[in-house]
């Protein structure tokens, strides 16, 4: 059996993105619009989920192929009853090399008061915490339901609290609607945590189905550092391979920020990342049409001959895999391929 598949592009498998469920309580306009995720959205089924006896072992077939590093998403991760029970159950993996896998989660920070201490004691070793604003009307408006830009600062102090830190926020970045925000925010988190929580400046994607994106509601990096550099002293700093976000750092010793630019400088030639759908679908990519169904052999019975064949699956769809969606978006640039999976399913 090959171990360490790679794909078409010599990429390995190293990353795995696990999309716990697909629902939020969040309503966020560019990830799941009132007018789509209403009252009366069908969210997966109970039975279509997969249950964490099936996480655990999909999760142990994609160590086995080489993966390192494992980050819990959604949806809203910390609406899975009982995570706390499988984050103890995933930080007891190893990899090939027989170190920990490192886990990570990403979370709108809403449910952290609650459950950051429970989270470090099972083992969960870092936090990103989504943010988009400041300002509160400008981030109600774009969650959409209200919640308060307090609230998720006490979810940040629940984790730094908890021993987590640095903390990552997480803000995506929209033209006309929170670009007046980049340098608020900053200023605001590097005034209060410093080092412990590094900012990182998303920038707004096409992924999903609609038809809402478009270039001109990108704010490119560029564009937010400069703005950033009016203001603070920033150097950059190196970036470690396969990383998503350009690194830079205050001068003043105020800890650092990150620009993810996958519109404008896209990183497909080192993207190690699978994702895993929170009803076993497995995707290459983060704009792909069509997943690979990992599902039907989890639910047959384990034993040495399911997890080979499991793991055969795997590789077989990794060493297949020649997507680099955002590099070849540069050659279409205004318009999105359709029928892309959605955020909230595949756990950006
Ligand atoms: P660490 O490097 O472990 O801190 O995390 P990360 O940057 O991989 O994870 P995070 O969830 O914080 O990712 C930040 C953002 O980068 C996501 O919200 C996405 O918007 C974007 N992103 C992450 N992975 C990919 C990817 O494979 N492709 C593209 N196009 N964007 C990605
Ligand atoms: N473009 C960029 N980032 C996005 N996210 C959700 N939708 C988009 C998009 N269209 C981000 C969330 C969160 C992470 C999981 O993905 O804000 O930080
Ligand atoms: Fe917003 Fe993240 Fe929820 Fe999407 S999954 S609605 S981006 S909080
Ligand atoms: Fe990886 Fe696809 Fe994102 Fe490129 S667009 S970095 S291949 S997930």
């Amino acid at each position: 059996l090959d171990t360490r598949p790679r794909d078409q592009l010599g990429r390995p498998l190293r990353e795995l993105r696990l999309s716990v469920t697909d629902r939020c309580n969040f309503r966020c306009t560019y990830c799941m619009p009132k007018s789509v995720y209403g009252r009366d959205h069908a969210f997966l089924p109970r039975s279509a989920v997969l249950d964490f006896d099936e996480l655990v072992r999909a999760a142990t077939a994609f160590v086995a192929l080489g993966v390192h590093k494992i980050r819990l998403t959604g949806g809203e991760p910390l609406l899975r009853k009982d995570i706390e029970t499988l984050v103890q159950r995933l930080a007891r993996l190893r990899t090939v090399e027989g170190d920990a896998v490192e886990l990570a989660m990403t979370t709108n920070g809403t449910l952290l008061r609650q459950k950051a201490a429970g989270l470090r004691a099972a083992g969960l070793q870092r936090l990103t915490v989504s943010l988009d604003a400041l300002d509160d009307q400008i981030f109600g408006r774009m969650n959409d339901v209200e919640v308060t830009v307090a609230q998720v600062l006490d979810g940040v102090d629940a984790a730094l609290a908890a021993g987590f830190g640095p903390v990552k926020v997480n803000m995506v970045v929209q033209r006309g609607v929170n670009e007046g925000e980049i340098v608020p925010l900053a200023r605001y988190l590097r005034e209060q945590y410093g080092p412990a929580v590094t900012l990182r400046f998303i920038e707004y994607m096409d992924v999903g189905g609609s038809e809402r994106w478009r270039l001109d509601q990108v704010v490119p990096s560029d564009e937010v550092l400069a703005r950033l550099q009016a203001h603070f002293p920033l150097a950059p700093l190196p970036e470690p391979p396969g990383s998503t976000a350009q690194r830079w750092r205050y001068l003043d010793g105020q800890g650092e920020i990150g620009l993810v630019s996958s519109v404008t400088r896209a990183f497909c030639g080192s993207c190690t990342r699978a994702r895993l759908s929170a009803d076993g679908q497995f995707f290459t990519c983060l704009f792909a049409c069509h997943g690979t169904d990992v599902r039907a052999l989890l639910r047959e019975p384990a034993g040495a001959q399911g997890d080979d064949r499991l793991r055969a699956l795997i590789a077989r769809a990794w060493r297949g895999r020649d997507d680099r969606y955002s590099e070849r978006r540069a050659d279409h640039p205004t318009r999105s391929l359709p029928d892309r999976v959605e955020m909230h399913y595949i756990g950006g």
